[in-house]
């Protein structure tokens, strides 16, 4: 298994989700920032969970791009699944569900409902219980995956 979690920050909370995410998928799970983004970010990896914050009720401009640039079949033979952070509006918008449809579109298999986390304000912090869930979360993909295997 090539796990990565790709993910895009502003103050870092998704990043931190993003982390707590790799650490509990294990095997080596890497995190990538989407400003890192190179060519051969995703060469060879077979598990992908993308992430990004919530900015004007979509994905982040940067993860709309990255989700443009991805042709369809790219992800066939891809495990994946999407999350985002968000502010507890009672209208925030969505970026995990866009995400899960953009790798579907592209061939992956999603293996996980699209996940939110809550940040208590624009630059956070996580609200309580938000690194507990991601880590349930990222748990839930890991038995998935060998379900699947
Ligand atoms: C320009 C901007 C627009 C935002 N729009 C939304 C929104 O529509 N819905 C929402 O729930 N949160 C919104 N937020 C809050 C972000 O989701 C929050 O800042 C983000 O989750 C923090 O994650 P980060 O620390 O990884 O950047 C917005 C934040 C910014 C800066």
């Amino acid at each position: 298994m090539h796990a990565r979690v790709v993910y895009d920050t502003t103050f870092g909370n998704t990043r931190t989700i993003a982390e707590v995410i790799a650490a509990e998928l294990g095997q080596g799970t890497t995190t990538l920032s989407l400003g890192d983004l190179t060519d051969a970010s995703l060469d060879g990896v077979d598990v992908l969970v993308v992430g990004c914050p919530i900015n004007g009720w979509r994905p982040t401009e940067r993860m709309q791009e990255f989700l443009h640039s991805l042709t369809p079949g790219s992800l066939t033979g891809v495990r994946a699944a999407a999350f985002d952070t968000r502010v507890k509006l009672f209208i925030h918008g969505d970026a995990a569900g866009k995400i899960s449809h953009a790798l579907h579109d592209a061939g992956a298999t999603i293996v996980a409902k699209p996940q939110g986390f809550i940040v208590q304000g624009t630059e956070g912090p996580l609200a309580p219980g938000e690194t507990g869930k991601a880590g349930a979360w990222a748990a839930f993909i890991g038995a998935e995956l060998r379900a699947t295997a």
